[in-house]
C-alpha cells in the first residue's frame, strides 16, 4: 500500500500536487498545498490524523528523475509504496488506519494534456475518485473532500462583467479536462444520496503559488522569461482567470472538513480578476524583461473565455475570505521561483521537454 508518512515535503519534491503541512506542532494543519497537477500513479500520504489521497499511476515514478525520487521515498522506513494498478485487491489497505478525513486533491489538471490525450483523465479523476469513496464506505469516514474546480461551470461571456458562477449554476464543461471534474463532482453527491457518504465539494478558482508546475501560465511564465525564451500566450491573451494564492485556497478547504455542511458545494474564488495579457506583462516587469518577449500563439480548442467565482457561501457560512492580495502573492510567487530554481529547473530539463516541443513548436 502506499502510505507516506511524516515525510517532509522537501524529500518527495517534484510531485507538486502535495499538501505541503508545514507547522510540525499542528499536523493536522494544511499551511500550504498545490493543487494544480499529479503524477501518474496512485499513493496516499498519511501526516498526523491526515491521509492525503494522490493518484499517480504507475510509471509516473519515472518523474522528475526517473529513478532518483522513486528510490528516495522507497528507502524511506517511514514509507510503503503501493502500486494499485499491479495489485487492486490490496488497494483498501490503505483505509486501515482508519484516518478520519479524507482530502482528495488527486486529479490530472492540465487542460491542454486532456485535450491531447483525454483517457488518462477519465482514469484517474473519474475512476480514481470511486476507488477513493468505495474504500471510504468500506472502512467509515467522518468527511470525504472532493477538491474540484470552477471550470465544471463552464465560462461566462467576457462581455457580462456582472455574471459570476454561484453553486446553482449549471454544469457545462468545455474541456476533457473539466468534463471528467464534472464526472466526478457528480459521482461524489450520488455517494453521498446512495450511500450517506459524508461528502463535501469545493470549487477553486485558478491557484497560484509555490510549487506551481511549470506546465501553468504562471510558472511557465516565469521560466520562460528567466531565460528569456518567448512567453507563449494564446491567441490575444484576454481570456479571464480568477487567481487566488494557493494557501487561501487550503485555508478555504480546512474550513469546509471541519465547519461546512455536509452534501454542500463550496465556491472558492477570491474576486482577482486578471486577463491572460496582463498577468504575464506583470511576471515581465517584477522580472525586469521586456515585453517584446511575448508570442501569441495558436489558442487552446474550445478555450474557456471568462472564469469568476462568487464566494458568497463560503464568506457567510464559514467566514471566509481571500488574505493574500495578489499584489503580494505574485510577488511572493516569483521570489520562490527565484529561490527554489532547482526545483523547476530539474523538472523542464527532464521528460517536460518533450511535452515542450510537442505543444509549443508548431502552434
Ligand atoms: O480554474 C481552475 C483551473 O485552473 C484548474 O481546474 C486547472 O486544473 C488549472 O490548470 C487551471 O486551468 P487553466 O486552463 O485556466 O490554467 P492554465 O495555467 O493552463 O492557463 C491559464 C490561462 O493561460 C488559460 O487561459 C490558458 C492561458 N495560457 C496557458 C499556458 C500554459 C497561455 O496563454 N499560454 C500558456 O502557455
Amino acid at each position: 500500500m502506499t502510505i507516506f508518512e511524516r515525510m517532509p515535503i522537501k524529500e518527495i519534491k517534484g510531485y507538486d500536487i502535495l499538501p505541503l503541512i508545514k507547522d510540525p506542532a499542528k499536523p493536522e494543519t494544511i499551511r500550504e498545498a498545490t493543487v494544480h497537477h499529479s503524477i501518474r500513479g496512485e499513493f496516499a500520504i498519511r501526516r498526523g490524523k491526515w491521509k492525503l489521497l494522490c493518484s499517480p499511476r504507475s510509471g509516473g515514478w519515472s518523474y522528475p528523475k526517473p529513478n532518483a525520487d522513486k528510490e528516495a521515498i522507497a528507502s524511506s522506513p517511514l514509507i510503503q509504496l503501493y502500486d494499485m494498478d499491479q495489485d487492486p485487491g490490496e488497494k483498501h489497505n490503505v483505509y486501515k488506519e482508519h484516518p478520519d478525513i479524507v482530502v482528495n486533491f488527486a486529479a490530472e489538471s492540465h487542460v491542454d494534456r486532456s485535450i491531447e490525450d483525454p483517457g488518462i483523465f477519465l482514469q484517474t479523476n473519474i475512476i480514481g475518485t470511486s476507488v477513493l469513496m468505495d474504500a471510504c464506505r468500506k472502512y467509515g469516514i467522518q468527511r470525504y473532500h472532493q477538491v474540484s474546480t470552477d471550470e465544471v461551470y463552464g465560462d461566462l461571456p467576457l462581455d457580462r462583467p456582472d455574471l459570476f458562477f454561484t453553486e446553482e449554476t449549471p454544469i457545462h464543461t468545455s474541456s476533457p479536462y473539466s468534463s471528467s471534474k464534472a464526472a466526478a463532482d457528480l459521482l461524489v453527491l450520488a455517494y453521498h444520496r446512495t450511500y450517506g457518504l459524508p461528502v463535501t465539494i469545493s470549487r477553486c478558482s485558478n491557484n497560484y503559488g509555490p510549487y506551481h508546475f511549470p506546465e501553468k501560465l504562471i510558472p511557465l511564465m516565469i521560466a520562460n522569461a528567466l531565460a528569456d525564451k518567448p512567453l507563449p500566450v494564446y491567441g490575444e491573451g484576454l481570456n479571464v482567470r480568477d487567481w487566488l494564492y494557493v494557501e487561501d485556497h487550503c485555508k478555504a478547504i480546512d474550513l469546509i472538513i471541519h465547519k461546512g455542511r455536509v452534501g454542500e458545494v463550496y465556491n472558492v474564488g477570491g474576486h482577482n480578476e486578471k486577463q491572460n495579457i496582463e498577468i504575464v506583462k506583470i511576471i515581465c516587469k517584477e522580472l525586469g524583461k521586456p515585453e517584446s518577449l511575448i508570442t501569441h500563439v495558436g489558442d487552446r480548442k474550445g478555450h474557456d473565455m471568462r472564469y469568476a467565482i462568487d464566494p458568497t457561501k463560503i464568506h457567510n457560512e464559514l467566514g471566509w475570505l481571500p488574505e493574500t492580495k495578489f499584489e503580494d502573492g505574485i510577488k511572493k510567487t516569483i521570489q520562490w521561483y527565484l529561490d527554489n530554481r532547482e526545483w523547476w529547473e530539474t523538472i523542464i530539463s527532464g521528460e517536460y521537454q518533450s511535452y515542450y516541443e510537442k505543444m509549443y513548436s508548431n502552434r
